[in-house]
């Protein structure tokens, strides 16, 4: 048993730590999906631009929200290749046989996280399209008005599988600066639709939109790269259990927070919500 969740691991949880620490320290099997928005390394064309703070290289969010920079989101290319493919190889460890993967990008690394997707084993099944309806434009270009996801699974899928049909590709614009609580928070409609892309449970139980049923929800899902929670949200409004982890103690208290809002109107108090510091034993 791992020191730093407590208990059976269902709920909503946000772990304060380094994903791939963080993930060593987790049971082989125990996630039924993986959905996530890792760092992208990417908003520039040479490695000086790479190096930059976060809000200097996604310009849009600086002035009309100021937020926190974020993590893990200077390497080169080499480097963040390697490290993809480290965290996806102890993810898939902690995944089930058949579990989906799905993960954000932009163009400029679509092809080095498909090549670390399969170089940590994983089947790659393909790349759905996330339409931001809007962008930069520039004459004389074609606007960068999509970020993709990257989509596959561990091994051998099944078409009989307890999930839904579900759209290739997403329309949905960013959600505002002035409500934004991360600098490359992803829409909650959109996160939405993509959990269900996860298995639900052996039982054949559809729980989705009730809050209660996270408890009992065998299905469980992670986030190595956590953010705002935005994936964990969605996860629970959907009626899966998830566990979101997050570098950035900022980032992780905002989220924890988030998600403590909206179980607040529909669950106990004593809910099994909590944040918890890698290295350290959860009290709860
Ligand atoms: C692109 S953002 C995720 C945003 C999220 N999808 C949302 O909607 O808010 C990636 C996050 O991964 C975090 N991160 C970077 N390296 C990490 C690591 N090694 N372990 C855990 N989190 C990390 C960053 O601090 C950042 O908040």
């Amino acid at each position: 048993m791992n020191q730093l969740i407590d208990h059976n691991f269902t709920g909503s949880r946000i772990i304060h730590g380094d994903t791939f620490e963080v993930l060593k320290s987790l049971p082989d099997a125990l996630f039924s999906g993986v959905i996530t928005d890792p760092p992208y390394a990417s908003g520039a064309a040479d490695q000086n631009g790479k190096a930059k703070p976060t809000s200097a290289k996604y310009s849009s969010v600086k002035s009309a929200n100021p937020l926190p920079d974020f993590e893990g989101d200077s390497k080169d290319q080499r480097s963040w290749t390697h490290w993809m493919t480290e965290w996806l190889l102890e993810a898939r460890r902690c995944s089930k046989p058949g579990a989906p993967i799905c993960m954000f990008i932009d163009w400029r690394q679509l092809p080095s996280m498909t090549d670390a997707l399969q170089w940590a084993g994983w089947i790659w099944r393909g790349i759905l399209v996330w339409d931001k309806t809007n962008s930069r434009p520039q004459r004389g270009r074609f606007r960068q008005q999509a970020e993709f996801i990257v989509w596959g699974s561990n091994g051998h899928m099944p078409l009989d599988r307890n999930a839904p049909i579900l759209p290739g590709v997403f329309r949905q614009t960013m959600p505002a600066f002035s409500k934004r609580i991360h600098q490359t928070e992803k829409p909650l409609e959109v996160m939405r639709d993509i959990v269900k892309i996860v298995e639900r449970g052996a039982d054949g139980a559809d729980c989705a939109g009730s809050l209660d049923a996270t408890s009992t929800a065998p299905s469980i899902i992670l986030d190595p790269f956590a953010g705002a929670g935005t994936t964990v949200l969605a996860a629970l409004l959907e009626g899966y259990s998830s566990i979101g982890i997050e570098l950035s103690k900022h980032y992780a208290d905002a989220a924890t927070a988030r998600i403590e809002t909206a179980l607040s109107g529909t669950a106990d108090s004593d809910s099994d919500m909590g944040v918890t510091d890698a290295g350290e034993t959860d009290a709860a």
